[in-house]
């Protein structure tokens, strides 16, 4: 059915034209689950452009988790210079150290297990689900919004996570996840969106009615 679909063509797309990202493993391979989760946070507020080289360096520096929980604070801050809120280099180095002591220095496998890590909210904790370890898990961010909330012409965030949980695939969400994210950074970007390159059109709601700038629908701001 069109579901099915839209996962089958979007996964077919990845494989063909999935960016190379130095947190991602190479296809069919398991991705490292520290790695995974570390790129989440930093992609968090920051571009993949700004994001990959400090990823390199933070990763040279704290190749794992037990390198991690025991690193120096004053040097964690210092390595997170400049990617902005600090909080999430300090969630980093308390969640590392919790890992250390409760899970046998591996991260857990599982949404609601990763949820209860210092700093893991509910959009990291479903992407560390689904990309580190295969789980179905819907992995909504930015790119991931505006996708959706176009393929269905889906106004608010309530329709798009609806939209969003029913194409998700049983297996592959991790790689699903990332194609979204491919899709809405290099073809269906905020602003003239490239849907002769798409392989999602033929099925594109906004598409069809010209209206594919029309979403995401922002909320009306607040009066004061
Ligand atoms: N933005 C957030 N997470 C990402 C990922 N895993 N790959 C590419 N862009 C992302």
């Amino acid at each position: 059915d069109a579901k099915h679909s839209i996962a089958a063509d979007l996964l077919n797309w990845y494989d063909a034209h999935r960016r190379d990202l130095p947190w991602r493993a190479p296809p069919g391979a398991q991705a490292d689950p520290y790695r995974v989760w570390l790129s989440e946070v930093m992609l968090q507020q920051t571009t993949v452009a700004t994001v990959t080289p400090r990823f390199t360096a933070w990763v040279a520096r704290w190749p794992d988790i037990a390198s991690l929980a025991a690193a120096d604070e004053a040097e964690v801050m210092a390595a997170w210079a400049g990617l902005g809120y600090y909080a999430r280099a300090r969630n980093l180095v308390k969640a590392a150290k919790v890992v250390a002591a409760e899970h046998g220095g591996r991260l857990p496998d599982n949404e609601a297990a990763l949820r209860a890590l210092p700093g893991l909210g509910d959009y990291t904790a479903a992407a560390v689900a689904a990309i580190a370890f295969g789980r179905r898990a819907v992995v909504i961010d930015g790119n991931v919004e505006r996708v959706v909330a176009r393929l269905f012409a889906a106004a608010g965030k309530p329709a798009v996570r609806a939209a969003a949980e029913a194409i998700t695939p049983d297996r592959r969400a991790g790689d699903f996840a990332q194609a979204m994210m491919d899709l809405g950074a290099t073809i269906c970007t905020a602003r003239s969106p490239r849907c002769m390159l798409c392989p999602l059109a033929a099925a594109c709601v906004a598409r069809a009615t010209g209206a594919q700038e029309s979403f995401p629908v922002k909320p009306a701001k607040k009066p004061r």
